[in-house]
């Protein structure tokens, strides 16, 4: 027995939580106190029947099962619930005229190959060629110098390259590019589309259930890195795309908007060496600084 007596409807909460008074790690405890309370509130406002229940541990366990080295159904869970979100913007808050973050999501590789600027990362040649172009800037407005690039996007199916091994070429899409001395960024991709979260798991059930879908609007994904400065993990987004008010994974935000020009002026397609029509799109980025 504890301080607050034997476990009741009532004490539930409490009598949990003194058992953990003995623990080492301090944040561990106050971590599993703010879970402990929050969960048994839940509970007493659901007041699940024991069926109910048994479907929430099947479900969670159906999740764990699904995930491995590659797939990590937790996270996609986390996704849609809207928590990946909430932690990014509770580590990156940043300050006025910083570009905001958004979700890195699970399709990043660490080791993509560092192109000359101007690079076409499109290898399979599908969809329409799109000309991807800006600044890195500090937030004085200052070029950044030897800022490191990384990006990566789908290819016109709506797939990365890691979706399908030995249909797209390796680091079809991908590319990693270092700023010169005026902070100017440019790349050939091609338009992206809008894609499913993978849903063929439990998660993908669970937005059916809920009458959701699972797309997330069309995008391009950054990881800006440059010595000084806090690393930026964000996407620019379509904001033409049908999904951009309704993303899976509500990563998108107003500040992330970035136009898709389609060019068909004979001049400027020239000018870009295209065989035809083209898209562009024009979008800077303002790095924090470390403080
Ligand atoms: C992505 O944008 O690549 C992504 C983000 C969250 C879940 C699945 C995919
Ligand atoms: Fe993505």
């Amino acid at each position: 027995m504890t301080e607050q007596g034997y476990f009741t409807e009532e004490s539930s909460a409490d009598v949990v939580i003194s058992r953990n008074d003995q623990a080492k790690d301090k944040r561990l405890a106050e971590v599993m106190e703010v879970i402990t309370r929050h969960l048994h509130a839940a509970v007493k406002e659901i007041e699940p029947t024991q069926d109910e229940w048994m479907q929430a541990i099947l479900f969670l366990t159906e999740t764990g099962h699904k995930s491995d080295d590659w797939r990590q159904e937790f996270i996609l869970l986390s996704d849609v619930l809207g928590v990946s979100m909430l932690v990014d913007a509770i580590n990156n808050r940043k300050p006025t005229g910083a570009s905001e973050s958004t979700v890195l999501g699970p399709f990043h590789v660490a080791d993509a190959p560092e192109k000359p600027m101007g690079a076409k990362i499109c290898l399979d040649g599908k969809g329409e060629p799109m000309l991807v172009k800006g600044r890195i800037l500090d937030t004085d407005g200052n070029p950044i110098a030897g800022a490191k690039i990384d990006v990566w996007q789908t290819n016109d199916d709506g797939f990365y390259d890691v979706q399908q091994k030995g249909i797209q070429p390796d680091f079809n899409l991908r590319g990693v590019f270092r700023t010169g001395a005026d902070g100017s960024y440019h790349f050939w991709g091609a338009k992206p589309r809008f894609y499913p979260i993978p849903d063929d798991g439990p998660v993908g059930k669970l937005l059916g259930a809920l009458g959701r879908h699972p797309y997330r609007p069309a995008h391009v994904h950054y990881i800006i890195e440059a010595e000084g400065f806090e690393t930026l993990v964000t996407h620019i987004f379509d904001p033409d795309d049908d999904y951009i008010h309704t993303d899976a994974v509500f990563g998108v935000k107003q500040s992330l908007m970035a136009k898709f020009r389609h060019i068909t002026a004979a001049d400027r397609i020239s000018t870009e060496g295209q065989a035809g029509a083209f898209y562009e799109v024009i979008h800077d980025f303002v790095l924090a600084p470390v403080i």
